[in-house]
Formats: structure tokens, sequence, C-alpha cells
């Protein structure tokens, strides 16, 4: 009798310690595992100072890589999650997609730290952490905003011409859309107005903001800025296949142009809001409080988009054993 009650036991400890490794193993290759800062602290203590080595290097030499790698985490993160994805080479990757494709820069510099770290600890830093990083060294470097990053990403097998198309807001989008498309990623209208800042530094070629000039001039644009912006970038042509011949390029913020700041809403606020998901910010209800709060409290602004960095970096990451950590941030291993 009691003999059967003991294998009972070892029986039902048995079955018990199963599920629970089941469990543990479950909860060990979930997509909800949170990232944590300082991931790298143990297996390679100087991964987030190599990468701010070289991204510290770079901006210095040409501080629109600031703006560059900031966007790059953009552009990742909302397509298929911040997997690197958009880093993938190829003739059907995100690259080749319109809002990419002759736009995105700072490739060398991720691919210039990833080679250091391959070095120095092969096959542990993924290159979307290492996307990660660069944007949040960039917005300090180029407007002494400071964030810490949780890390754990691991990097995607898959990019897809079509995906940012389908993913990202295109520029002519007014403020309802991009609070409906920011909504799709769990961002808020005031995030989506926050995280608009980004703004405040980097280029647009003329393609992204002609319908704006020609063949009428938008009303919500300044007429004197739009008669600068009109002496840059010539009238689209009728009849033209393909890609224009020239595509000059501006400054996004005509006031402080390399510096991460709030004088981007004030630039709205004085009509010269480049694209109308820009300026629309300014001229509907829906967000123009915000645009003014962003004005008057740069700091609250700041620290807001800190925040919405992080939970940006956080959007469909991949953890634990999906995905994988590329050995070269162009190609799948
Ligand atoms: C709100 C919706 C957004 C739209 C419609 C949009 C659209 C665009 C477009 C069309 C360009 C210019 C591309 C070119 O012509 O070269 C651009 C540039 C840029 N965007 Fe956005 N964007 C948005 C949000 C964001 C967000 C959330 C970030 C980052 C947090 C960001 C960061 C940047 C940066 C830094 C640049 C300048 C890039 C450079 O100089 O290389 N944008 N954006
Ligand atoms: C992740 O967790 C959810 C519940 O939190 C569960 O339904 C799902 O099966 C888990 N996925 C994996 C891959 O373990
Ligand atoms: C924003 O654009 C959508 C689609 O074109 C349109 O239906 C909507 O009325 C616009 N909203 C405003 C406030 O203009
Ligand atoms: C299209 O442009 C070409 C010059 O590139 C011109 O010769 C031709 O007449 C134009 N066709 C039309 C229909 O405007
Ligand atoms: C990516 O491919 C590797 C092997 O090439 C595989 O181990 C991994 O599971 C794949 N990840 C995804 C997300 O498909």
């Amino acid at each position: 009798m009691a003999a059967l009650t003991n294998s009972h036991a070892v029986v039902i400890i048995g079955l018990l310690l199963s599920c629970f490794i089941l469990f543990v193993s479950a909860a060990d290759d979930n997509s909800t595992a949170a990232l944590t800062v300082g991931f790298y602290k143990n297996s390679c203590p100087f991964a987030e100072i190599i990468v701010r080595k070289y991204v510290n290097k770079f901006v210095t030499f040409n501080p629109g890589f600031a703006a560059g790698l900031i966007r790059l985490h953009f552009h990742d993160c909302f397509v298929r999650g911040c997997d690197a994805s958009v880093l993938l080479d190829g003739k059907n990757s995100e690259k080749q997609s319109i809002p990419n494709k002759g736009s995105l820069r700072g490739f060398e510099i991720i691919d210039a730290a990833k080679a250091e770290l391959e070095v120095k600890c092969p096959g542990i830093v993924s290159c979307a952490d290492i996307l990660a990083f660069s944007a949040r060294d960039s917005a300090w470097k180029a407007g002494n905003i400071f964030y810490e990053v949780p890390a754990g990403r691991r990097d995607g097998n898959v990019s897809n011409t079509l995906d940012p198309l389908l993913n990202l807001p295109p520029p002519f989008f007014n403020a309802t859309q991009l609070r409906d498309n920011f909504a799709r990623k769990g961002l808020t209208l005031d995030e989506m107005v926050t995280l608009s800042g980004a703004h405040s530094i980097g280029i647009a070629h003329c393609t992204s903001f002609l319908g704006r000039l020609y063949p009428t001039v938008d009303p919500t644009l300044d007429p004197k800025y739009a008669a600068k912006l009109k002496k840059i970038c010539p009238a689209p042509v009728a009849n033209a296949t393909g890609p224009p011949k020239v595509n000059p390029t501006v400054n996004q913020d005509t006031i402080t142009p390399i510096r991460l700041d709030n004088l981007y809403y004030l630039g709205l606020k004085q009509k010269k809001g480049l694209f109308t998901s820009d300026q629309d910010l300014m001229t509907s209800p829906l967000t123009s409080n915000i645009v003014l709060n962003n004005i008057q409290f740069g700091g609250v602004w700041a620290t807001k988009f800190a925040a919405a960095m992080v939970k940006m970096g956080n959007i469909d990451v991949l953890t634990g054993v999906q995905g994988e950590v590329r050995e070269h941030c162009r190609h799948i291993n």
C-alpha cells in the first residue's frame, strides 16, 4: 500500500516536473519575453561602447548620419518589427521599396560596428540591437537626449519590397491617417506627434513634397518658403517615366537643421513643415495642442521622445530563440 502511494507520488511529481519544464521552455522561446537593459553585460561587455564609438566617429564626420540612423531604426521597427529586416540586401528586399530606396543612409556605420563586434564577441550581438543602440547614440549626439535601450532583439530572416509601403506612413498622410497608422503599431497619438519631432534633423528629397508645390502651392505652406522650395525643386515633367533625373534635397528643419530639438514644432507654427504629415500636425485640431505644448515645453518633449523611442524599439521584437543573430547585417546566416 505504502509502495503504491510512493509510486503514485513519483508519477505525480514526475508529471509536475515535466509540466514545469514544459512551462519553462515555453516561456524561454516566447515572443512576449521582455527586452532588458544591459543585455550584453556578461556576453559582450563592450557591445554598446563599440557601437557608440562608430556612431560618434561617423556623425562627427557628417551630422546627417544621426538622422539616417534614427530613421533606419524607425523603418526597421514599423516593418516586421525591430528585427533588422531593413538591413537585408536583395532584389526583393525592403531596401528596394519606394520609402527606402535612395534615401536610407547609415548602413556603413552598422556594418563597421558589426564587423568589430564579430571579432570581439562572435555571434552575440544582433543587428536589430545595433540599430537600436545607434539610434539612441544619434539622439544623444544630435540632441543630448539620452535613454537606456532595453536589448535582446533577434534578427529576422524575411525582407519584402512590398512591406514598407504597407506599413510606413507616406508624407501625404493627414493627422487622422497618421494616428491610425501609429495605432496599428501600438503607439498613441501623442507618441506619433512626439516621434515626428525626429524631422528636426535630416533632409528630404524634393519628390517627397513636390505635390505641395505643383501644380499649385498648398495653402498651409508659407508662400515665401514655398517660393524658395520651388527654386530648388524643379516642376515634375508631365509625361515623365521613371524617377526624375535630378532630385535635390533640403533640410527638414529650417531653424536648427542638425540639432534634434523642439524647434521643429516652431517651424510647423511658421507653416514651414515640409510634408503634409508634418504641417497637418499643426493644422489639425486633433494634434495642434500637442504641437503648441511641444513648442513651449522642450524638456518635456525630449523626455517624451526618449520614452517613445524605447516603446518604438519594442514593436514586434523577436527574442529568446526566435530568429537568429546574423553574422553580417546584410545577409541572413
Ligand atoms: C509621422 C510619419 C512620418 C512620415 C510620413 C515620414 C516621412 C519621411 C520622409 C518622406 C522623409 C524624407 C525622405 C527623403 O525624401 O529623403 C523622412 C525623413 C526622415 N524621417 Fe520621417 N516620417 C515619419 C516619421 C518619422 C519617425 C517616427 C522618425 C523617427 C523617430 C522619422 C525620422 C526621420 C528622419 C531622421 C529623417 C531624415 C533622414 C535623413 O536625413 O537621412 N520619421 N521621413
Ligand atoms: C507564448 O506565450 C503565450 C501566452 O503568454 C502562449 O499562448 C504561446 O503559445 C507562447 N508561445 C511560445 C512560442 O511559447
Ligand atoms: C484625412 O484623409 C482621409 C483620407 O484621404 C480623409 O478621408 C479625411 O477626411 C482626412 N481628414 C481630414 C481631417 O482632413
Ligand atoms: C513627352 O515628352 C517628350 C520629351 O521627353 C516629348 O517629346 C513628347 O512630346 C511628350 N509627349 C506628350 C504626350 O506630352
Ligand atoms: C532563420 O534562419 C535560421 C537558419 O537559417 C533559423 O535557425 C531561424 O529559425 C530562422 N528564423 C526565422 C525567424 O525564420
